[in-house]
């Protein structure tokens, strides 16, 4: 044994220092702010992958709705079937291409016991006292006399609700009925039985829960909504990631097919529903009630800049890298300058005018649009000079995003970044998913970047503890704290980076196809994981400049297993560190404030550790690692933070102004 190192202090000179003390301080440049930190730093990437819009953050309870799937009655059951009652699924395309299906229930003789039920997005999340809204589109002819009972049942068969509906009259019509639940149930059902006799035509059956995200009716689950505005993100980017390129071009996100009226809105398979072998998931699907006007409230609501991604005209190149000929690229260059008319434009141009039919007369302040998610190739750059041409001469003010691919080095990579720099891109973005080794290294990767060039958009990150679509990757701590060093990085090269997000966003604990991800959820409660609270330290904790902090003259790139990164924050006039330990031994900084101002006695501190570096959250234990808050005393223009092993330490300090 090592008697030294088991002494927690040594004396020299007289004086008792600490055994783990640093050798050398961290001198922190207050007075000499080096670069702006966008306000967009800290964003987030929403993708319908892993049941995030239908089956997650879109509160429907009821799947497939309208009977769009390819089996029409996928997610339904037929209670009680026999030879005189029945189902009939028709297609009326001709007439209505949107949503041609609707079911006919015919109960010719008066059957009692004749319904159907529907089981939910991996069921139904039902709370005790709420009330839910149904709606149905129905129509009956004269003669007919059908009732409808609308039962919430738990998954035992124990009845929670019902309440009785009669539609009528020959055309389509939207009825509705509220119901209460008596109980809590996490996998409910519902249950729909027909009384009386004749047929009854049947589309868009929905149920809704009443606490919606701002009480919207057919709005989104609050609860993730909530985690979302927490993170106080810069921006919103969506629909995604590979669900905008689609597997082949048809299956591509049209944002057109997903505003107005939802029962207009085209139901589509979702590209992730048998993507994995390992995960298939194939009752997964787009409704589209999570829509483009859904995704610009929901940017406004958090205060996050919308950041939409469009298609180029490719196709995802892991699937079947289809390309529309850049001959025939007009529709998709048109739905690009249609959509910034649609966010921005004013009430008597086409697309504002439906934005103010939808509800919203005033502008959504678009600033910047994606071209393409994740492509590469000279198939890109054509397709992206094409739009960037036709978007700037209409809108110059607007911000391009462009991509380098799925990789964060190699040929593609190389040849995409030479190539945007020549054409002058304003926004690339990279992406990495990585294992946590990746993260440390790669600290200084902006430090060497071009300064006169493009800025990055760090779009897609995640440090992956297995490897890249391992169904077994964890939200570790491990990883979380590798994102945490690297991330320091990138708010050290503010001047560079201006817009950074983790991914996947969301992910439903039975319904996921890719792991990791930011925020998990069942069918009532909802967790943030290891890497999201590190994510919320960092954008709560933005500042306004970046300072100096160095050690040795040095910026913290791992040196002593500690990574750093300063900011002054003009608001609040606080000084703002982020020190990463990612030794399992505990250290004692020496930080020196230097050119600081008067300090305030005290500062505060948000401490994450774990000694454990395998350590999750999770729906049960849904904080077990996040940040302790503490305050501490602040003496001249020192302090010495401990900074225990395996963790992420976030100091503020005010400075007199
Ligand atoms: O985040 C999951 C996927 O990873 C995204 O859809 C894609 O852009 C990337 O390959």
């Amino acid at each position: 044994m090592n008697f030294k190192i088991k002494l927690s202090f040594f004396l020299i000179s007289g004086f008792l220092i600490p055994a783990n003390l640093l050798a050398q301080p961290i001198v922190v440049k207050v007075n000499q702010p080096k670069t702006m930190i966008q306000p967009t730093m800290w964003g987030i990437f929403f993708e319908d992958i892993n049941l995030a819009a239908d089956g997650g953050i879109y509160a429907e309870l009821v799947k497939n709705r309208s009977f769009e799937f390819a089996k029409p009655l996928m997610g339904w059951k037929i209670m009680k079937p026999d030879t005189t009652t029945g189902v009939l699924i028709l297609n009326q395309s001709a007439t209505n291409p949107s949503n041609p299906r609707y079911a006919r229930i015919s109960v010719p003789d008066g059957e009692k016991s004749f319904g159907l039920s529907n089981e939910g997005f991996r069921g139904m999340g039902i709370k005790k006292g709420m009330t839910y809204h149904f709606s149905v589109l129905a129509r009956q002819s004269g003669e007919s006399n059908l009732k409808m009972r609308i039962e919430l049942v738990s998954a035992s068969g124990e009845k929670l609700g019902s309440a009785m509906l009669a539609p009528e009259g020959k055309e389509w019509k939207k009825w509705t009925v509220d119901l209460t639940s008596s109980g809590t149930e996490q996998k409910a059902r519902l249950n729909i039985w027909f009384e009386g006799k004749g047929s009854v035509d049947l589309d868009m059956i929905s149920l809704f829960p009443d606490d919606t995200w701002k009480n919207r009716p057919g709005g989104l689950r609050a609860d993730l909504v909530q985690l979302l505005a927490d993170l106080k993100p810069g921006f919103l980017r969506f629909p995604g990631g590979c669900i905008v390129e689609g597997r082949d071009l048809n299956n591509r996100y049209q944002w057109k097919k997903t505003i107005g009226d939802i029962s207009q809105r085209q139901v589509i398979v979702n590209r992730w529903n048998t993507e994995f072998k390992h995960r298939q998931t194939p009752d997964y699907y787009q409704s589209f009630g999570l829509g483009f006007f859904e995704y610009f409230q929901l940017a406004e609501d958090i205060g996050a800049e919308p950041l939409p991604i469009l298609s180029c005209g490719m196709a995802c190149q892991f699937n079947t890298a289809e390309l529309v000929p850049v001959d025939q690229l007009d529709p998709y260059i048109q739905d690009a300058l249609d959509l910034i008319e649609f966010a921005n434009g004013s009430a008597d141009s086409k697309w504002g005018k439906i934005r103010l039919q939808m509800g919203h007369p005033a502008p959504f302040n678009l600033k910047m649009i994606g071209v393409g998610n994740e492509q590469w190739g000279t198939q890109y750059i054509e397709r992206y000079t094409a739009f960037e041409k036709a978007i700037h001469s209409k809108y110059p003010a607007i911000s391009l995003i462009s991509g380098t691919g799925p990789s964060p080095d190699g040929k593609d990579f190389d040849y995409a970044s030479k190539e945007l720099k020549k054409l002058q891109a304003q926004i690339v973005d990279e992406h990495y998913y990585a294992n946590p080794e990746w993260f440390l290294k790669n600290a200084r990767r902006y430090d060497s970047y071009d300064r006169n060039s493009y800025k990055i958009f760090a779009g897609e990150y995640a440090a992956q503890s297995k490897f890249t679509c391992s169904p077994d990757n964890q939200n570790n701590w491990r990883c979380a704290l590798a994102e945490a060093a690297f991330m320091t990085g990138l708010e050290r090269n503010a001047d560079v980076v201006s817009m950074c997000s983790y991914a996947p966003l969301l992910a439903h604990v039975e319904g996921w196809q890719w792991k990791p991800d930011l925020i998990w959820y069942d069918n009532l409660r909802s967790f943030g994981t290891d890497n999201y609270y590190v994510q919320k330290m960092f954008s709560n904790n933005k500042g306004t400049q970046v300072l100096p902090m160095l050690i040795e003259n040095q910026p913290l790139t791992g040196q002593n297993g500690l990574f750093a990164s300063a900011a002054f924050d003009q608001a609040s006039g606080e000084i703002i560190l982020k020190l990463v330990n990612v030794s399992d031994q505990p250290k004692k900084a020496n930080v020196i404030l230097e050119g600081s101002k008067k300090l305030a006695a005290k500062g505060k501190m948000l401490v994450m550790k774990s000694e454990d570096p395998d350590r999750i959250n999770s729906l049960d234990q849904p904080t077990l690692v996040s940040p302790l808050e503490s305050e501490f005393v602040v003496k001249g223009k020192t302090i010495t933070p401990d900074l225990p092993g395996n963790s992420f330490t976030m100091i503020r300090i005010r400075q007199a102004k």
